[in-house]
């Protein structure tokens, strides 16, 4: 079977004031009834489709142990692991801790953010399925995005020759471009975006790791030598861990290795990366609107309206994003959620 390793570390800053570092946009219900966590739990289970999956790997903050325990049973799940690390590493260290958890052998690996939207479960499962023989025999594979703009927080990758039907050769991968960059891969024709989903052997990414970056993989590994282990959760040793790089995978691996492939593949993916991002894909009323929660609006055009605790009215506006949640109310025009970040920065000066 596919070990799923589900990665729940980003805070998730610009979907402030849902999201929070307490209650990180993985554990919001943004998109469905389930939170985005429970989504990709449930994207790799038994109960779906025709490959086999294994319970799950989370590698998450700590401080979140509970909730993400409690949100996995509530949907039926339970994770065979729960690492938990003291300091985040980025990607990188973390799918090591997973990587050694697994055993290190040649079980595959479904790297998978907690926090993305995958709409056709079909589609991604097809697309795992079409990527399998190459894992086994030791490639690293991603799964790539057909990009519609110069997008420059996404990594790119150049489609090389076909290796198998659906699986392609990756011959290069650009991560977080420059903007120029960025829009010269877009006009291309031939680069996708990275979809952040990876699919290998466990013992493949630990040989990349031993030859890229040796001394992650030794910090992990010692990190993981003296974990203390309690009912399914893990503590990676605090000093050994600290010692690792800090790295994504993206920069520490994907960049340099050389048997990378890439799955291009159409299946309504978004990493809902802000607040427009879950405009554009949510379903809206006949005005255009997505409301949620107790929200009154008359004559009111293509807003997205979040009522999380509050009743939020409104009259006669169009194009606002209008969020509510705790003691606080977020209001910008659409087009303007990435200047969140610029708020959470004037907010703690
Ligand atoms: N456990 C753990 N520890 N998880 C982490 C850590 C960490 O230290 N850092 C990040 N994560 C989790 C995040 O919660 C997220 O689910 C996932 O790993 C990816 O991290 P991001 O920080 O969101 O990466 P990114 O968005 O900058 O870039 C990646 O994703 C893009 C697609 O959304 C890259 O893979 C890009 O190439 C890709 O295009
Ligand atoms: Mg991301």
């Amino acid at each position: 079977p596919i070990t799923p390793v589900i990665l729940s570390g980003g805070s998730g800053t610009r979907l402030w004031p849902m999201s929070r570092p307490e209650m990180p946009k993985q554990m919001l219900a943004l998109t469905a009834e389930q939170t985005m966590l429970q989504l990709t739990a449930q994207r790799a289970s038994d109960a779906r489709g025709e490959l086999g999956f294994a319970p799950p790997i989370v590698v998450a903050n700590a401080l979140h142990a509970d909730l993400i325990e409690a949100q996995l049973r509530d949907v039926g799940a339970a994770a065979q692991a729960l690492i938990l690390e003291p300091t985040g590493r980025n990607t990188a260290p973390a799918i090591a801790l997973a990587a050694i958890a697994a055993g290190g052998g040649d079980a595959p690996l479904l790297v998978m953010p907690s926090d993305h939207v995958i709409a056709d479960t079909a589609a991604f499962h097809a697309a795992v399925a079409r990527a399998l023989p190459l894992v086994a025999d030791g490639w690293l594979v991603t799964f790539g995005i057909t990009p519609d703009a110069a997008e420059t927080g996404y990594g790119y990758i150049k489609v090389g020759q076909a290796l198998a039907e659906g699986v392609h050769r990756v011959d290069c991968f650009v991560e977080k471009p420059l903007r120029d960059a960025a829009e010269a891969m877009l006009a291309s024709g031939d680069h996708v975006w990275n979809g952040g989903i990876f699919l290998f052997r466990a013992d493949a990414y630990l040989a990349a790791l031993a030859t890229h970056a040796p001394a992650m993989l030794d910090a992990t590994q010692a990190a993981m030598d003296a974990a203390r282990r309690e009912n399914g959760r893990v503590w990676p040793e605090t000093a050994a861990f600290a010692a690792s790089p800090a790295d994504s995978i993206d920069y520490a691996v994907m960049e340099k290795a050389d048997r990378v492939a890439v799955v291009p593949v159409a299946m309504g993916w978004s990493d809902v990366g802000s607040w427009d991002a879950l405009h554009a894909i949510s379903a809206c009323d006949a005005g255009g609107n997505a409301c949620r929660g107790d929200v009154v609006a008359i004559d009111t055009r293509n807003c997205l309206v979040r009522a999380d605790g509050k009743r939020i009215a409104l009259v006669g506006v169009e194009d606002l994003i209008v969020v509510a949640s705790g003691d606080d109310v977020l209001v910008l025009p659409r087009g303007r959620s990435q200047d969140v970040k610029k708020l959470i920065e004037a907010m703690q000066r």
